[in-house]
């Protein structure tokens, strides 16, 4: 993965890390983050080196602040869904990927930034995160899964309340609510999501996958969960790793994946 400028990644024992790289901007998400992290996530789904990757912010103030309001407030409607759009579709192969993607929060996720962490697997933040849905202080709404997802995580009372009053909320409320699934200080933010990341990658992975796809066909339109469940159930009797993970129960040792 070269030529990328606003990611920096860094793979270590099949974890890779992606750092949004723009501290001045608090990490905001231009058009340019969108194009890299694509190409991130094309080298995610296909690269075997790949086991899943933890996403976080440049520095100690912000995971990411928003969309960049700089490059879309001159936008007309078909650019502003034109924008929407391509946000969507990079951010669902986020939330579709087979193998796991954490987001390690650790400071301001507002706007695109909390659209990016809820679009991951499951989210870590920092003592100092703050999140929140902004947008209707510029008049406009989320536009990258947040009207969506957010009701998914905290129900549709919570999100109302946020996404029509744009507060920002801590970490604790975050935690409370269900935004976030754990907290750590600012220190422990990386060992934390490794650790995490670590236990996930020695189960079986192509098990792990099915149980993104079951999780998420809950929430797709015209999909049951029930009968894809059953399905990806039924496909893992084929695998090699169903035969050495339960062979390793019978046998009393740990399964080697
Ligand atoms: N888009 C573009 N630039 C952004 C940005 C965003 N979403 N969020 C922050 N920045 C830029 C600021 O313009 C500033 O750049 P400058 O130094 O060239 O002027 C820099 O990042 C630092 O931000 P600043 O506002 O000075 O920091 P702060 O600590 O005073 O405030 C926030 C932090 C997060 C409260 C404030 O930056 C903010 O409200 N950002 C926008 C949040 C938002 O509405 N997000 C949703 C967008 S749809």
């Amino acid at each position: 993965m070269t030529n990328l400028t606003v990611l920096n990644c860094d793979l270590k024992e099949g974890v890779l890390t992606v750092v949004i790289d723009r501290e001045d901007k608090l990490n905001a998400l231009n058009i340019s983050f969108f194009k890299e992290m694509d190409l991130v996530m094309d080298e995610v789904y296909s690269s075997p080196a790949i086991k899943g990757a933890i996403i976080t912010g440049r520095g100690t103030k912000a995971f990411a602040a928003g969309a960049d309001i700089s490059e879309f407030m001159h936008f007309d409607a078909n650019e502003g869904k034109k924008l929407s759009r391509n946000g969507h579709n990079v951010l669902n192969r986020i939330e579709s990927c087979p193998k796991p993607i954490i987001a390690a929060v650790n400071g301001f996720a507002l706007g695109g930034g909390c659209e990016l962490s809820m679009a991951c697997h499951i989210r870590i933040a920092s003592d100092n995160a703050k999140f929140g849905q902004p947008e209707v202080n510029l008049g406009v709404i989320p536009g990258y899964g947040g009207t969506q997802r957010l009701i998914q995580l905290v129900g549709k009372g919570k999100a109302m309340e946020l996404l029509m009053t744009a507060d920002i909320i801590n970490a604790e409320t975050a935690l409370r609510i269900g935004l976030v699934n754990e907290l750590c200080t600012l220190d422990e933010l990386i060992p934390k999501a490794q650790a995490m990341m670590a236990k996930i990658c020695s189960k079986g992975p192509i098990a792990v996958g099915k149980v993104v796809e079951c999780v998420n066909a809950h929430f797709k339109e015209g999909v049951l969960g029930f009968t894809t469940e059953v399905n990806l159930f039924g496909e893992c009797f084929k695998t090699a790793e169903f035969k050495e993970g339960t062979a390793a129960f019978a046998e009393k040792r740990k399964a080697n994946f």
